[in-house]
């Protein structure tokens, strides 16, 4: 007998030393390298939580620095991608840009199947410094403004927001992005990384594997949620019709985006804790409209099915007050997950072993073919 585990739940399919998510005594545990996110969020930056996902340690004082400089030396983009971005239809999402012009960057590298350590780490850094400028100038592009190009003297984060907006964020938006990027960053073998590392599983090159990753995040059960939530603050408009809107929603069978998640169950989402806090904090210097909203929202999941935010729910009143438009949140994402999804592709091709599963066949069998002339 053949068991079918549906949608592989509680299949351990490999081991990793990327990220550990435990249920422990009612409370989830969910660490990077060791280090708890509620510490990384609170206390590090995006790129030094890049660099301990890469590298396996935190890195030293000098290391950082480095490590800063180098990730913003290879910001800008080759003019080919620059001419993609701007030949591409305005009305195409951004997140296929940038699953586009990653496949694009891949065929620019000579390089691309070189796979030594030395290597991967190269082609790494480009990506996580690539995909803000990409996605930046795509939306700049597409509403017809200049390009704003990326500066040395600003963080990861804070240059993001100063490509898009054309303004330097203020420390608090800095800090937010950060943390937030910091809490999207890995999630072990989520559906875009498990996509990411079947691919390298095969041996194709990191950027083939990215744009795996890419193309499988972008769906609204992952990552595609966090658009799907703002468009739900945006129909629900006030925190009044809440409970109305979430009980015709579960009434007519369908799911709340935001909600839910295959390993949280009844236990909240840690990210997501994380995540209300920073939203919060933006509230009361923002618009606190999109969190009065949500904090409705999620109280009737609650209490009409029980169902606790995940990453995505609170994610969208942090961007929304951060000033990035809704088509972007899942870029934002994915912005923040490209260091988790090139450590695990490292992590593949340095202990390799292809990911071949079975199906478990129920259609017909033993068929007589029948010449076509005669169906
Ligand atoms: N809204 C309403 N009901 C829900 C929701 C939801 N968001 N999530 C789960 N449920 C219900 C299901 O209807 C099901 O109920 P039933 O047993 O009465 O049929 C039960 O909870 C189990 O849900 P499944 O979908 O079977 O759980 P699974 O682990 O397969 O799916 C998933 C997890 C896909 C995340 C699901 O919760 C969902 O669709 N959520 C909404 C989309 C979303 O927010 N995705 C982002 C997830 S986080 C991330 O990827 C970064």
């Amino acid at each position: 007998m053949i068991e079918v585990l549906d949608g592989l739940k509680d299949v351990i399919a490999c081991e990793t030393k990327i990220s550990r998510i435990e249920l422990v005594d009612g409370k989830a545990i969910l660490e990077y390298r060791g280090y708890d996110i509620r510490d990384l969020a609170k206390n590090s930056c995006y790129e030094e939580v890049a660099y301990l996902l890469l590298y396996g340690e935190l890195p030293k004082k000098y290391e950082l620095q480095d490590f800063r400089i180098e990730l913003a030396e290879r910001r800008e983009l080759p003019p080919q991608i620059i001419g993609l971005l701007t030949h591409l239809p305005q009305y195409t999402h951004p997140m296929v840009v940038l699953r586009t012009s990653i496949s694009y960057l891949g065929s620019l590298d000579r390089l691309k199947d070189l796979k030594t350590r030395e290597e991967n780490l190269e082609k790494s850094k480009n990506l996580i410094a690539k995909i803000p400028t990409i996605i930046a100038y795509y939306h700049r592009i597409r509403i017809g403004k200049n390009l704003i190009p990326p500066t040395l003297e600003l963080s990861h984060s804070a240059n993001f927001l100063y490509m898009l907006n054309g303004l330097e964020p203020s420390r608090i938006a800095e800090k937010a992005l950060d943390a937030d990027l910091i809490l999207h960053a890995e999630h072990e073998l989520n559906a875009s990384t498990f996509a990411a590392r079947i691919a390298a599983s095969t041996l194709a090159d990191m950027y083939a594997c990215v744009v795996a990753a890419t193309g499988t995040l972008m769906g609204p059960l992952h990552g595609g949620a966090a658009q799907e939530v703002m468009k739900m603050l945006r129909e629900v408009a006030t925190p009044r019709r809440a409970e109305e809107y979430v009980k015709k929603k579960l009434e007519k069978g369908e799911k709340l985006m935001g909600f839910g998640h295959r390993i949280y169950k009844s236990i909240i989402d840690p990210r997501s804790e994380i995540l209300r806090d920073l939203a919060i904090e933006l509230a009361k210097k923002g618009n606190p409209i999109w969190f009065e909203i949500s904090e409705a929202i999620a109280e009737n999941a609650y209490k009409y099915k029980k169902l606790l935010p995940n990453v995505d729910f609170y994610s969208a009143s942090v961007y929304a007050n951060l000033g990035i438009p809704d088509d972007l949140f899942v870029n934002m994402f994915a912005m923040g997950r490209i260091s988790g999804w090139l450590a695990h592709i490292i992590e593949q091709y340095e202990s390799n072993k292809l990911i071949r599963p079975r199906a478990k066949y129920v259609g017909e069998t033993e068929r007589v073919y029948v010449p076509i002339e005669n169906r």
